[in-house]
């Protein structure tokens, strides 16, 4: 996952990285969440998501300056989230973007505290990010040919005790992540 065009971002423009703050699953809820991304392909079509790049976006900043990312990392240093346990227990689509995601019926407040924190520290540290309200949600298949109901889906629980800053970039196989900072709750 390793960024082989230091400094250059999906957009292509140099002296920018492209970045977001995750939650990354582990070895557990991914092997399951991959499980039914694979099953639930079979009825709805589309491209699937590699199982080591499957996450929960908390922040999508997008492209910000390289030399900034030294100031996010260290604002996000007085963030202070609280440990909480997800269960994602529904599969759906989104329409507008073709994508099919696993989500949660009942959000945690730490999760959204959690996203409230890190806008406001990315705005200390300068950086713009995209603040449409948090939807909550695991991307499992993207360009999705069949559009699937709701359903209930059964995924071991998510014990979320730490988040991530990953840098993105694309390449002809898709995206290419790194992480590039880890914080505890
Ligand atoms: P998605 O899975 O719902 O597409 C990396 O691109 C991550 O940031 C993805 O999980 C993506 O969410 C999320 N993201 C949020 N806003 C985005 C945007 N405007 N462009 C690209 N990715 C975005």
């Amino acid at each position: 996952m390793k960024n082989r065009e230091q400094g250059k971002s999906e957009t292509g423009k140099t002296g920018n990285v492209r970045v977001f703050f995750a939650l990354w699953p582990d070895e557990v809820v991914r092997a399951a969440l991959y499980k039914l991304a694979q099953r639930q392909q079979e009825a709805c079509g589309g491209r699937i998501m590699r199982a080591e790049t499957l996450h929960l976006t908390l922040l999508f900043l997008g492209d910000i300056p390289a030399e900034r990312l030294v100031e996010l990392q260290q604002a996000t240093m007085a963030v202070r989230g609280s440990r909480f346990c997800l269960e994602l227990d529904h599969f759906a689509g989104w329409r507008h973007n073709a994508i099919g995601y696993a989500s949660p019926c009942k959000v945690p407040d730490a999760l959204p505290e959690l996203v409230g924190q890190l806008r406001e520290q990315a705005a200390k540290a300068g950086c713009g990010f995209d603040r449409k309200t948090f939807k909550p949600h695991v991307t499992l298949l993207r360009n999705l040919e069949r559009m699937p109901q709701m359903q209930a889906v059964s995924l071991p629980a998510w014990h979320a005790d730490e988040f991530v800053l990953v840098k993105s970039a694309l390449d002809p196989t898709g995206a290419r992540y790194e992480i590039v900072g880890r914080w505890p709750l």
